[in-house]
């Protein structure tokens, strides 16, 4: 006697396998995504955000090797959040043409920056392209005219929204610049922004 209600169970649960099987599936992906959002929100609510104000090879025209030229740029970081501060390790600052390594130098010691604020990072760097085959790249960029350089800058930072982070993060940040033949930054770069990496 308890037979034939089983089999209306089973015929409703047949009735529809692939669309429960459907349902459940996106109700997973769902839940699955809004969990890595909410979890990447928490580890990355706020990045420090990089803009190149200037940048100037003076002399570029003039030279004829890459020693002791001096590099100066201007490039500012903000901390965007309107509550949290953000304390950084030294940063360094690199300057690259290609895979070159142009200059290199520690731009800040450690500080810490308050919420919704910005800080300078200027510097002049003492550059030298030791490779002849690289100076020459440099001269064939220029007779194009744009030679492009990038800064990099790396630092180890650290959040505080009501006690400090005990979590550090690897921070990197990557300015593309291009120069004109007078070793002046393009206007097309000012301003730009700079990619910003954490881990
Ligand atoms: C600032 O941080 C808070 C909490 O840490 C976060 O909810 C908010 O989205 C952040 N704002 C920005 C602009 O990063
Ligand atoms: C770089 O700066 C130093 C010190 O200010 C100066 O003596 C030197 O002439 C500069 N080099 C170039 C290529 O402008
Ligand atoms: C660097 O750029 C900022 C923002 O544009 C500007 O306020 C500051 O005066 C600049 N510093 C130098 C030395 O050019």
């Amino acid at each position: 006697m308890a037979e034939p209600p089983k089999t209306a169970v089973q015929q409703t649960q047949q009735s529809s396998p692939a669309k429960l099987i459907l349902a459940n599936f996106l109700t997973t992906i769902f839940v699955v995504g809004l969990i890595l959002f909410l979890l990447w929100l928490g580890l990355h609510p706020h990045f420090p955000s990089f803009q190149i104000q200037s940048f100037s090879v003076p002399g570029l025209d003039q030279l004829n090797g890459f020693r002791n030229v001096n590099i100066t740029f201007n490039v500012t970081v903000r901390n965007p959040n309107r509550s949290t501060w953000i304390h950084y390790e030294s940063i360094d600052g690199s300057v690259y043409y290609k895979d070159q390594k142009v200059g290199v130098k520690p731009l800040l010691y450690s500080f810490n920056q308050p919420p919704k604020s910005t800080t300078i990072l200027q510097q002049v760097f003492g550059g030298t392209v030791a490779n002849n085959h690289r100076w020459m790249e440099i001269m064939n960029d220029r007779t194009e005219g744009t030679v492009k350089f990038s800064v990099r800058l790396a630092s180890f930072i650290r959040f505080k929204k009501s006690i400090w982070d005990r979590r550090h993060h690897r921070m990197h940040a990557e300015c593309d610049i291009d120069v004109g033949p007078d070793g002046l930054i393009l206007p097309s770069s000012v301003h730009d922004g700079c990619p910003v990496n954490l881990s």
